[in-house]
């Protein structure tokens, strides 16, 4: 019995070197590879859509791919009127199905707007938070609201108010994903982050753990001078997109709406599930250049993977970049994804563990040649080159 368990626990030593040294070396082969890229929507040709915006992407737990987007019915201003679109996607991006819109606001004069998707891989759930009359215009009051699918995005259940449990404040999820816990502190919790209105502005996280069903609360990393009418290099953390790390702790990347300190992004980390992003855990990240937007994430195999514009003044030049350390430093070399306009980003991928998965990742941006807001297009990049 002990030989028993000591060779197997050999093997599984050996095992572990292997893969730990296969990964090591696979990161410094990183050379992406813009593979295959198709456009999902296109504003203005649809009669009953103007302009399609803030675009959101997701795997599925049983591996489909979501991307959503607000489809806004008569002009390209984040107030109006609105629906979600979604296509849906069971070969990983090569074919989508056609559009679909799960949430319509009728004629709402300050309608929805998007918004995070997060999926409960335990229960098997999708989750779309978006928010209504955000900008307060001619309607009160704002609210946080929440549609669900149990059947891997083909129907949607009716939308559920969440300031019932949140509260009154003003809450705008994402634009993003949010995510489950994998590892602990607080493995299994739903963490979601957005941010507030203008003058209550700042990163604000909500959290659930018990699949969604209840939310509370988290984090809150206000703006300053906080529920007061900014000025420019004012501190004004905005739209943020979260990736859990390795080690279980939670770094947010936010947009740095008032330009302080740099033209760059504002970067924070939460050690305790999303409770708390202390000020001492933040610092602005310079190398990522930015023209205050919503930026992409994600966290693959120890590697952080950022796309956003990287041009400190204008939405044009939609660029992947990747860190072999834990988002303190980024490689030198970056692979532009579009040189023209280009917007709101998002990055996703499938961790399945076969070798296949380990080699893409999935962009959804906006993009354009005069404008940014023109489309929105879909990007499957090759980790590897192609190889
Ligand atoms: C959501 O709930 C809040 C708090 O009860 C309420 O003030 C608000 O009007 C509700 N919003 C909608 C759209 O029903
Ligand atoms: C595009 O981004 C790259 C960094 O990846 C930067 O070197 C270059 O100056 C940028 N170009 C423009 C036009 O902003
Ligand atoms: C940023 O974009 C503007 C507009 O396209 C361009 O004129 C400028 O040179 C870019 N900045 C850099 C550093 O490339
Ligand atoms: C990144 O974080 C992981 C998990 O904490 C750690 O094992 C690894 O050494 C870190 N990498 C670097 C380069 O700091």
């Amino acid at each position: 019995m002990k030989t028993g368990s000591c060779s197997c626990g050999l093997s599984w030593f050996l095992s572990t070197i292997w893969f730990v040294s296969v990964s090591v070396s696979r990161a410094a082969e990183i050379d992406p590879l813009v593979y295959e890229e198709q456009l999902l929507w296109v504003g203005g040709t649809q009669g009953q859509v103007n302009t399609y915006r803030i675009p959101l992407l997701t795997f599925t737990h049983k591996g489909s791919l979501l991307a959503f987007a607000e489809a806004r019915k008569f002009s390209s201003a984040d107030t109006g009127a609105k629906f979600i679109a979604l296509r849906r996607s069971t070969d990983k991006g090569a074919t989508w199905s056609p559009t679909s819109f799960i949430v319509d606001d009728g004629k709402n004069p300050d309608g929805l707007n998007l918004g995070s998707v997060v999926v409960d891989e335990e229960e098997g759930l999708v989750i779309v938070i978006y928010s209504i009359c955000f900008h307060l215009y001619h309607c009160s009051p704002a609210s946080a609201m929440l549609v669900e699918s149990r059947d891997d995005g083909l129907s949607w259940s009716l939308p559920r108010n969440l300031s019932v449990q949140l509260g009154a404040k003003a809450f705008m999820a994402g634009p993003g994903f949010g995510i489950q816990k994998r590892y602990n502190p607080a493995k299994g919790r739903l963490v979601v982050c957005g941010h507030g209105t203008i003058e209550g502005d700042g990163v604000f996280c909500i959290l659930s753990d018990d699949h969604g069903r209840n939310w509370y609360n988290g984090a809150a990393l206000k703006s300053i001078p906080y529920n007061q009418k900014k000025k420019p290099l004012d501190f004004n953390p905005d739209e943020p997109q979260l990736v859990e790390m390795l080690d279980g702790s939670i770094i947010v990347n936010a947009r740095n709406q008032n330009n302080y300190h740099c033209r760059c992004r504002v970067v924070v980390r939460s050690h305790d599930g999303g409770l708390t992003l202390p000020i001492d855990d933040l610092f602005f990240d310079d190398t990522l250049v930015d023209p205050a937007v919503a930026a992409g994430i994600l966290q693959k195999g120890g590697v952080l993977y950022f796309t956003n514009p990287f041009n400190a003044t204008h939405r044009v030049n939609l660029t992947l970049k990747w860190s072999l350390t834990n988002g303190t430093s980024w490689e030198k070399k970056s692979v532009q994804i579009w040189a023209g306009p280009s917007g709101y980003s998002s990055i996703t991928s499938l961790d399945t563990g076969s070798v296949d998965d380990r080699k893409y990742i999935y962009v959804i941006y906006e993009k354009g040649h005069k404008d940014y807001d023109e489309t929105i297009s879909f990007a499957k990049i090759h980790l590897y080159g192609g190889r």
